[in-house]
């Protein structure tokens, strides 16, 4: 057991998900992986509404990853038909709750339909000071990261910077999670124990929770249960124990 004095019972500032399980939870049920995919949608929900209720700053979900383009054409299909959906249908009560929405990801890839949603709801939503909603969309870690050092690269190139100049600082500010605090909290659904190529930089220090139940059963309960957990773990950045409590 850990002591007392180890407890911080603060809500994390930044807590990122991946939302996995939706194929065999579909599956155990004899449906099709897509029937998994919309019912995940309710649990998305769930997450924002904790999120919000907790006072969370910012949630980052990971909904579409750059290697999920290797997936049957029809799976892609109807996952790119289903954001365009949710979109959609959510954005409006999101405004409403003062969340200020963005996609991160490569979504040059997407339809023109789709971009056109993306950045209608990232403009009706960009003032907004509440909860930051960021939905992760062909996002990969490593492009994330290559872009950054591309940018950089490029104003070296121009002479608006030096080598000497970058760090850590500078070099988080070219990445997709730029004006965010950094994760504390990653919670994975669906049994993986992986981070699957997700916030790779960002997640340099995060408190990582792993739990088995299948994206689609993801409750406000399962979040607090996260939370629950993270507020039992002694946070030590490098220090000794002694150091920190
Ligand atoms: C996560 O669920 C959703 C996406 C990756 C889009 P999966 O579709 O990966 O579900 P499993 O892992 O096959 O059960
Ligand atoms: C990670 O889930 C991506 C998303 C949740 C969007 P996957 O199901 O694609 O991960 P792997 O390939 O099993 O690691
Ligand atoms: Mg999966």
């Amino acid at each position: 057991m850990k002591s007392l004095n180890n407890i911080h019972s603060q809500v994390p500032e930044h807590v990122a998900i991946i939302m996995d399980g939706n194929g065999r939870w579909a599956k155990e049920k004899g449906k099709i992986r897509t029937f998994g995919h919309k019912a995940g949608v309710k649990a998305v929900r769930a997450a924002v509404s904790y999120a919000l209720k907790s006072k969370v700053k910012a949630l980052t979900l990971f909904a579409f990853s750059s290697e999920n383009w290797n997936r049957p054409v029809d799976e892609v299909g109807v996952l790119m038909e289903l954001f365009k959906l949710v979109l959609g249908s959510e954005v409006k009560k999101l405004h409403k709750n003062n969340v200020k929405l963005r996609v991160i990801g490569d979504t040059s890839r997407f339809d023109s339909k789709l971009i056109k949603k993306v950045h209608d709801a990232e403009e009706l939503t960009k003032n907004n000071t509440g909860l930051t909603l960021n939905i992760a969309a062909n996002y990969g870690g490593r492009w994330d990261i290559v872009n950054a050092a591309k940018t950089l690269a490029d104003k070296v190139k121009s002479g608006e910077l030096t080598t000497a100049e970058i760090t850590e600082e500078l070099f988080t500010e070219q990445t997709c999670a730029a004006d965010l605090p950094v994760v504390d909290l990653l919670i994975r659904t669906g049994g993986e124990q992986r981070i699957s190529n997700f916030l790779l930089w960002q997640l340099a220090y995060a408190e990582l929770y792993f739990s088995d139940i299948y994206w689609p059963d993801f409750n406000e309960q399962t979040f607090q249960d996260a939370v629950n957990d993270f507020n039992h773990r002694q946070r030590r950045f490098g220090k000794t124990g002694e150091q920190v409590s």
